[in-house]
């Protein structure tokens, strides 16, 4: 269920005035909330970092309203990335290509690229629109935390670090967007999304090859990335029950699954998942973080169907339940 709420325009015209003054507001997208900060505005560049606590090398995303500020942010826009922008512009993928001379060096995580995304939310769309300019904005979540589909957990994430949140009701998406970069002619996908390298292939009539050890850092892709507090583990669909008889003898479990409860089953909490990966994708994050808050000392995840619709949700429940190989795992929300 979309939880839909109305944006007035004296709403949007107060986040304006924010973003042009160097305060942060936070926006739905089509895909989660983003912290947003002028993108030419490098006081405000660093208020972002603080805010979400986020490594100086975490290059943002920027948002555009159409494609015509395309050229100024970018140094070289291939003919591919033209192609991508008219099949999936507006809308949840994001471009990463060679940055303009101009651009701060704090933007981009001081790389030679910049990340751009015009995204099709009508209300990020009008904000765009009246700020007459560029958005950074990075997910409006502490760095390393689950990524907030609603204002409620914006609020949650960020407390008072944040000036202003712009309340759009749920994100429709609910997965961030499908991350693009291009080697030679060829596209690279460095993030998984809704948009899939299938779509991407056909569209540039040619194959999205994987991304190689050198490709740019994208935090998105560090493996205890988007992680609950509480540890989860994907399981098969076959060894579901089995894992359960063993783990739900020995302490509160949690377990989100593809089918119904069992009548033996002992877990402290069954959540049925939705059954399509667009209702899977949409209530993922809130559903995550319902079960984090839940008291349990696992969440069981059952393995969603390995087809390409479903490459994003995969990713993303590998990430949440991999252990943090290079900080300790940090808690979800307060
Ligand atoms: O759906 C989304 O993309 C959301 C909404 C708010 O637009 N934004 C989002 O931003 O997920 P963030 O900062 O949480 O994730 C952006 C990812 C990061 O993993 C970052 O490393 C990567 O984009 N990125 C940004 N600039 C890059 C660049 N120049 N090269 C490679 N990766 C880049
Ligand atoms: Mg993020």
């Amino acid at each position: 269920m979309l939880k839909q709420v109305e944006v007035s325009d004296e709403q949007i015209e107060k986040a304006v005035a924010l973003l042009r003054a160097g305060k942060l507001v936070a926006f739905p997208t089509e895909t989660v909330y983003g912290l947003g900060a002028d993108a030419s505005n490098v006081s405000a560049i660093r208020k972002v970092f603080a805010a979400k606590q986020r490594p100086a090398d975490h290059p943002l995303i920027v948002h555009l309203a159409d494609t015509a500020g395309l050229k100024h942010w970018a140094s070289v826009v291939p003919r591919e990335a033209w192609l991508l922008a008219e099949a999936f512009w507006p809308g949840p993928l994001t471009m990463v290509l060679p940055r303009a001379a101009h651009v701060p060096g704090e933007l981009t995580g001081g790389q030679s690229t910049i990340a751009l995304r015009v995204p099709s939310h009508p209300v990020a769309h009008r904000l765009l629109l009246a700020f007459d300019g560029a958005i950074a904005a990075p997910s409006a979540n502490r760095f390393g935390h689950l990524s907030p589909t609603s204002a409620a957990h914006v609020r949650e994430e960020l407390g008072d670090a944040v000036d202003y949140i712009l309340d759009g009701g749920d994100c429709p998406v609910g997965i961030e967007s499908t991350i693009v970069a291009f080697r030679n002619s060829s596209a690279v996908v460095l993030r998984p999304g809704k948009i899939t390298a299938e779509q991407i292939a056909e569209k540039l009539q040619s194959e999205v090859v994987p991304p190689v050890a050198s490709s740019p850092r994208v935090s998105g892709t560090l493996p205890s990335h988007y992680a609950p507090r509480t540890p989860l583990r994907v399981v098969d669909p076959e060894a579901l029950e089995s894992t359960l008889r063993r783990e739900a003898s020995k302490r509160p479990i949690a377990v989100l699954a593809r089918r119904g409860r069992p009548s033996n089953t002992r877990a402290a909490l069954w959540q049925v998942a939705p059954q399509t990966p667009e209702e899977y994708a949409h209530h993922l994050y809130s559903l995550l973080r319902r079960m984090d808050s839940a008291g349990c000392e696992l969440i069981i995840a059952e393995a969603v169907p390995d087809l390409p619709e479903w490459v994003a949700i995969r990713d993303r429940l590998t990430r949440a339940s991999a252990e943090d190989v290079e900080a300790p795992r940090i808690a979800t929300g307060t």
